[in-house]
């Protein structure tokens, strides 16, 4: 990476995700993809070049408009007794993580009040919610809210999935869009998140796929 350059993410309604000053990405098989100091990554979900953009947005007339009927952006709060963790439904990718990996807190078939603070030991729910993608997990101890960590600027690609960026890449667009952590957010890349640019969980219900990737 161009060390003067600080990455970030620059795009508009209707185009690719431009990503600038090459931070590191690397696709759901560990391989890393070669970027310039500029690259165009689809966001359409049709480009023959995953991940790069290979023009297809135009030909599918591709608008990164919201649908009205998205889920909610809205941050709710489960309060326990000395951890209270705060969840965005609006912008969860749905990766799975926190269910997996804490299921006596994250109790996914108890909605919509699905989050036991106090069931679990409080540093493994802590570092669960640290591997929280998309930035929808974020906790506070006392009344001080914590959601960002400090990484290195990178990408990763999920597996038929959304771009998953992290290491506060700024993201610039014509939305004034603002992802609930700065420093780690998930963008749709299947064309489908009724919250773009923000992944949804669209991309399982429109079976989205990517072999290559
Ligand atoms: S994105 Fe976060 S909230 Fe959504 S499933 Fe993954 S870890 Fe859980
Ligand atoms: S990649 Fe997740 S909704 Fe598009």
């Amino acid at each position: 990476m161009n060390k003067n350059q600080k990455p970030m993410v620059v795009f508009d309604l209707y185009g690719p995700y431009m990503v600038v000053g090459a931070p590191k990405c690397v696709n759901s098989k560990g391989k890393e993809i070669d970027m310039g100091p500029v690259t165009a990554l689809c966001r359409c979900g049709h480009s023959k070049d995953k991940p790069y953009c290979d023009g297809s947005h135009s030909k599918v007339d591709f608008s990164g408009v919201k649908n009205p009927d998205r889920r909610e952006d809205k941050v709710v709060e489960f309060k326990g007794k000395d951890l209270t963790i705060l969840d965005n439904r609006g912008v969860c990718s749905a990766d799975g993580v926190c269910i997996r990996e804490s299921p006596e807190v994250f109790q996914k078939d108890k909605k919509p009040m699905w989050i036991f603070p106090d069931n679990g030991n409080m540093r493994k729910t802590i570092e669960t919610i640290e591997k929280c993608p998309s930035g929808a997990l974020s906790y506070k101890i006392g009344t001080q809210r914590i959601q960002d960590l400090n990484r290195q600027p990178a990408i990763k690609i999920a597996k038929n999935g959304p771009l998953e960026f992290v290491g506060w890449i700024e993201l610039i667009d014509d939305q004034e869009s603002c992802p609930e952590s700065k420093e780690h957010y998930t963008l749709c890349r299947c064309g489908g998140s009724k919250n773009k640019p923000f992944c949804d969980n669209s991309h399982k219900k429109i079976d989205f796929k990517d072999e290559k990737n």
